[in-house]
């Protein structure tokens, strides 16, 4: 607290930091425009699953992992198919991170699975070479983001926060408790971006937290392996003999500290919490806990963010489903193995999408005329009586104006091209913190005072109810469910359309630079047009994906009739057909995507 309270005081007192006029930056099409006064951007980088692999040969065939044979194998990558990530990939899009993004942002979140997959009898991996390829990935961070201090690259000029993927452990998916060869390895590679006072619990859990924007922000890098349904080496969440248990524990008396401190988090991790249809990525009991927490911590917590799956969505959590109880049986569990049938894989995933606008057809209805994303101010005003009632019975509903009853995980789609490499920049509300001390201005890393190691050391001790408790009642909406600094403004989603690049490349007869463009951009699409990543934004898109969805009919089929008979019916649903669409960064054809219901 003393230290916070000086490094305030010493920001506050330093020089007026010289007012620069606004600057215009067009970041691939789109007009970006950095604050003027602010060391920091409002902007951070989400890059996930790149799957490096040595062994990829362009003109070789998918069949055989792209590694021999003659086949289509691109030299940037074969999209459609089960291959890995060529070193070219990570090479040329490391190139335009440096070009694009380098002096824009404040933090990447790095979420993980940076090794080649398993996937030739021929070539095993070996945990030599998962840590190799993990060198390598942390070898191109530097070299872009890296000090450049007497020749030497030994520490980033910005936090870069990574995480455990399911693919960096050996054999894939199965993690012990620690501490382990693994977090041993991993915790060596990625000293560079562990702060120094984490490194034993990273050694001890495989899990630890950066303050990326010191004593304001910090991002909680999450070990999913823990709560994983394929780790066969742990159980679940609610017994004490298990790391996920102490997961949550640990991670309970951190966003306790934050609260205390008014501070504010962002949770990152490998595997998502997905759990509709056919398929549960987490054990029951982690889901369980997860939801709870993150609705107990609803005034700390900024957003969460995936990768694994490789398909660009969303998940939203209803904390009345998180009940505590004995776990509820598990759905049957998806076997990651048949990732490498890609046929059966994009029907499951159909599958998947679908039952996900099922349950968002379950929602609460809004009242008619209300969009929950841009109307709240309206929904207040109101004055007929029967709107007003049917109002009070919404928002009682949904958990208040804020929608607090509910959170939302965010999953982006990977580098590897299982469809087109893709990366994500997401855009946050920097009000306010002008004169924020940066990580780089506090020596990049912030040391634990007395008194907050004591008050660790308290919580840690202390017998804690099993249910965290919630925001104190005077506590004002947290930043996932209402615009206020740090509140998650918008992302664009950037991808690389390598059948066009590898088209010109064939008729320039050189290979061409890859070049990021814009997929989409959160907010200033016309489909999805979100005011800002908060909670009603997203109760709002999630309604209108479900719109005229089979399921929707099926609830309320007299409300539905009556829609229809004012709108007209319209059996296409624009929103929900851009969802699809982006679920595989626009890799599939039109045709591919009919009749997904
Ligand atoms: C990728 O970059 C590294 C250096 O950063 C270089 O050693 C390597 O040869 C490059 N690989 C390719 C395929 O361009
Ligand atoms: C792939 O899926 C399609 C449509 O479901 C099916 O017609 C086709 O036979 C499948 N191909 C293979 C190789 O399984
Ligand atoms: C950031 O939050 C403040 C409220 O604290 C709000 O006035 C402002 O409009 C927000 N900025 C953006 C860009 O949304
Ligand atoms: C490749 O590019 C040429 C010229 O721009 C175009 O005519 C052709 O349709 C393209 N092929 C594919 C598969 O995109
Ligand atoms: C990618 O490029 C191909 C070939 O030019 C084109 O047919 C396709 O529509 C493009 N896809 C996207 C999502 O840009």
């Amino acid at each position: 607290m003393w230290l916070s309270l000086l490094l305030l005081a010493i920001a506050a007192a330093s020089p007026v930091v010289v007012q620069q006029s606004p600057q215009q930056q067009v970041l691939g099409g789109i007009e970006i425009k950095s604050p003027s006064s602010s060391k920091l951007h409002g902007r951070f980088l989400h890059i996930t699953d790149i799957h490096l692999d040595p062994f990829y040969e362009p003109g070789s065939s998918p069949r055989k992992s792209c590694h021999r044979g003659k086949g289509k194998a691109g030299y940037l990558g074969a999209p459609g198919e089960g291959c890995d990530s060529p070193e070219i990939l990570l090479n040329q899009t490391f190139d335009w991170i440096e070009r694009n993004l380098k002096d824009k942002i404040d933090f990447i979140v790095w979420t993980g699975d940076s090794a080649r997959h398993d996937n030739d009898e021929r070539i095993p991996r070996t945990e030599t070479q998962i840590e190799e390829l993990n060198q390598a990935v942390v070898d191109k961070f530097m070299e872009v983001f890296g000090e450049k201090k007497d020749g030497g690259r030994n520490k980033p000029t910005i936090p870069i926060v990574p995480n455990i993927g399911n693919n960096d452990v050996m054999p894939h998916n199965i993690f012990e408790k620690g501490p382990n060869k693994c977090t041993r390895k991993l915790g060596r590679v990625w000293k560079p971006f562990i702060p120094e006072e984490q490194r034993h619990t990273f050694l001890q859990w495989g899990w630890f937290y950066t303050e990326v924007i010191p004593s304001k922000l910090a991002v909680v890098s999450l070990n999913t392996m823990y709560f994983y349904e394929s780790n066969a080496a742990v159980d679940g969440c609610a017994a004490r003999s298990e790391p996920g248990y102490h997961h949550f524990e640990w991670l309970r008396v951190q966003l306790q500290l934050m609260r205390e401190r008014e501070m504010k988090a962002i949770l990152i991790g490998h595997v998502p919490p997905a759990r509709s249809g056919k398929r549960q990525n987490w054990d029951e009991s982690c889901w369980q806990k997860y939801t709870l927490w993150l609705h107990q911590y609803r005034d700390v917590v900024v957003g969460s963010m995936y990768g694994h799956m490789n398909l660009d969505h969303f998940i939203i959590q209803d904390s009345r489903e998180a009940t505590l109880d004995a776990a509820a049986d598990n759905l049957p569990s998806f076997s990651s193995d048949d990732e490498h049938d890609q046929n059966i894989t994009t029907q499951s995933k159909f599958g998947y999408l679908s039952s996900l606008r099922e349950e968002w057809a379950r929602l609460p209805s809004p009242p008619s005329g209300v969009e929950l994303g841009s109307d709240l101010e309206a929904l207040k005003g109101r004055k007929k009586r029967k709107k007003k009632n049917k109002r009070k019975r919404f928002l009682k509903k949904i958990g208040g104006p804020y929608a607090e009853r509910y959170s939302v995980s965010l999953v982006s789609p990977s580098v590897i091209p299982r469809y087109y490499p893709t990366i994500r920049v997401f855009e946050y509300n920097i009000t306010g913190l002008e004169h924020a001390v940066t990580w780089a201005d506090s020596g990049s890393h912030v040391s634990m005072d007395s008194e907050r190691a004591q008050r660790e050391t308290e919580l840690n001790k202390k017998k804690l109810p099993r249910i965290p408790s919630p925001p104190s009642k005077s506590a004002p909406p947290g930043p996932a469910y209402s615009n206020q600094p740090l509140t998650l403004l918008n992302y664009i989603q950037y991808y690389a359309n390598l059948t066009q690049i590898e088209n010109r490349s064939k008729l320039d007869g050189e290979l061409s630079a890859l070049e990021y463009e814009v997929e989409y951009h959160t907010h200033q699409d016309d489909i999805y047009h979100m005011r800002d990543l908060t909670m009603p934004s997203f109760f709002d898109l999630a309604t209108r994906i479900a719109g005229n969805s089979p399921a929707a009919s099926s609830v309320d089929i007299e409300k539905k009739r009556k829609k229809k008979k004012k709108k007209g019916s319209k059996k296409d649903n624009k929103v929900w057909r851009a969802f699809l669409n982006r679920a595989f960064v626009g890799f599939l054809d039109d045709y591919e995507l009919d009749g997904v219901e």
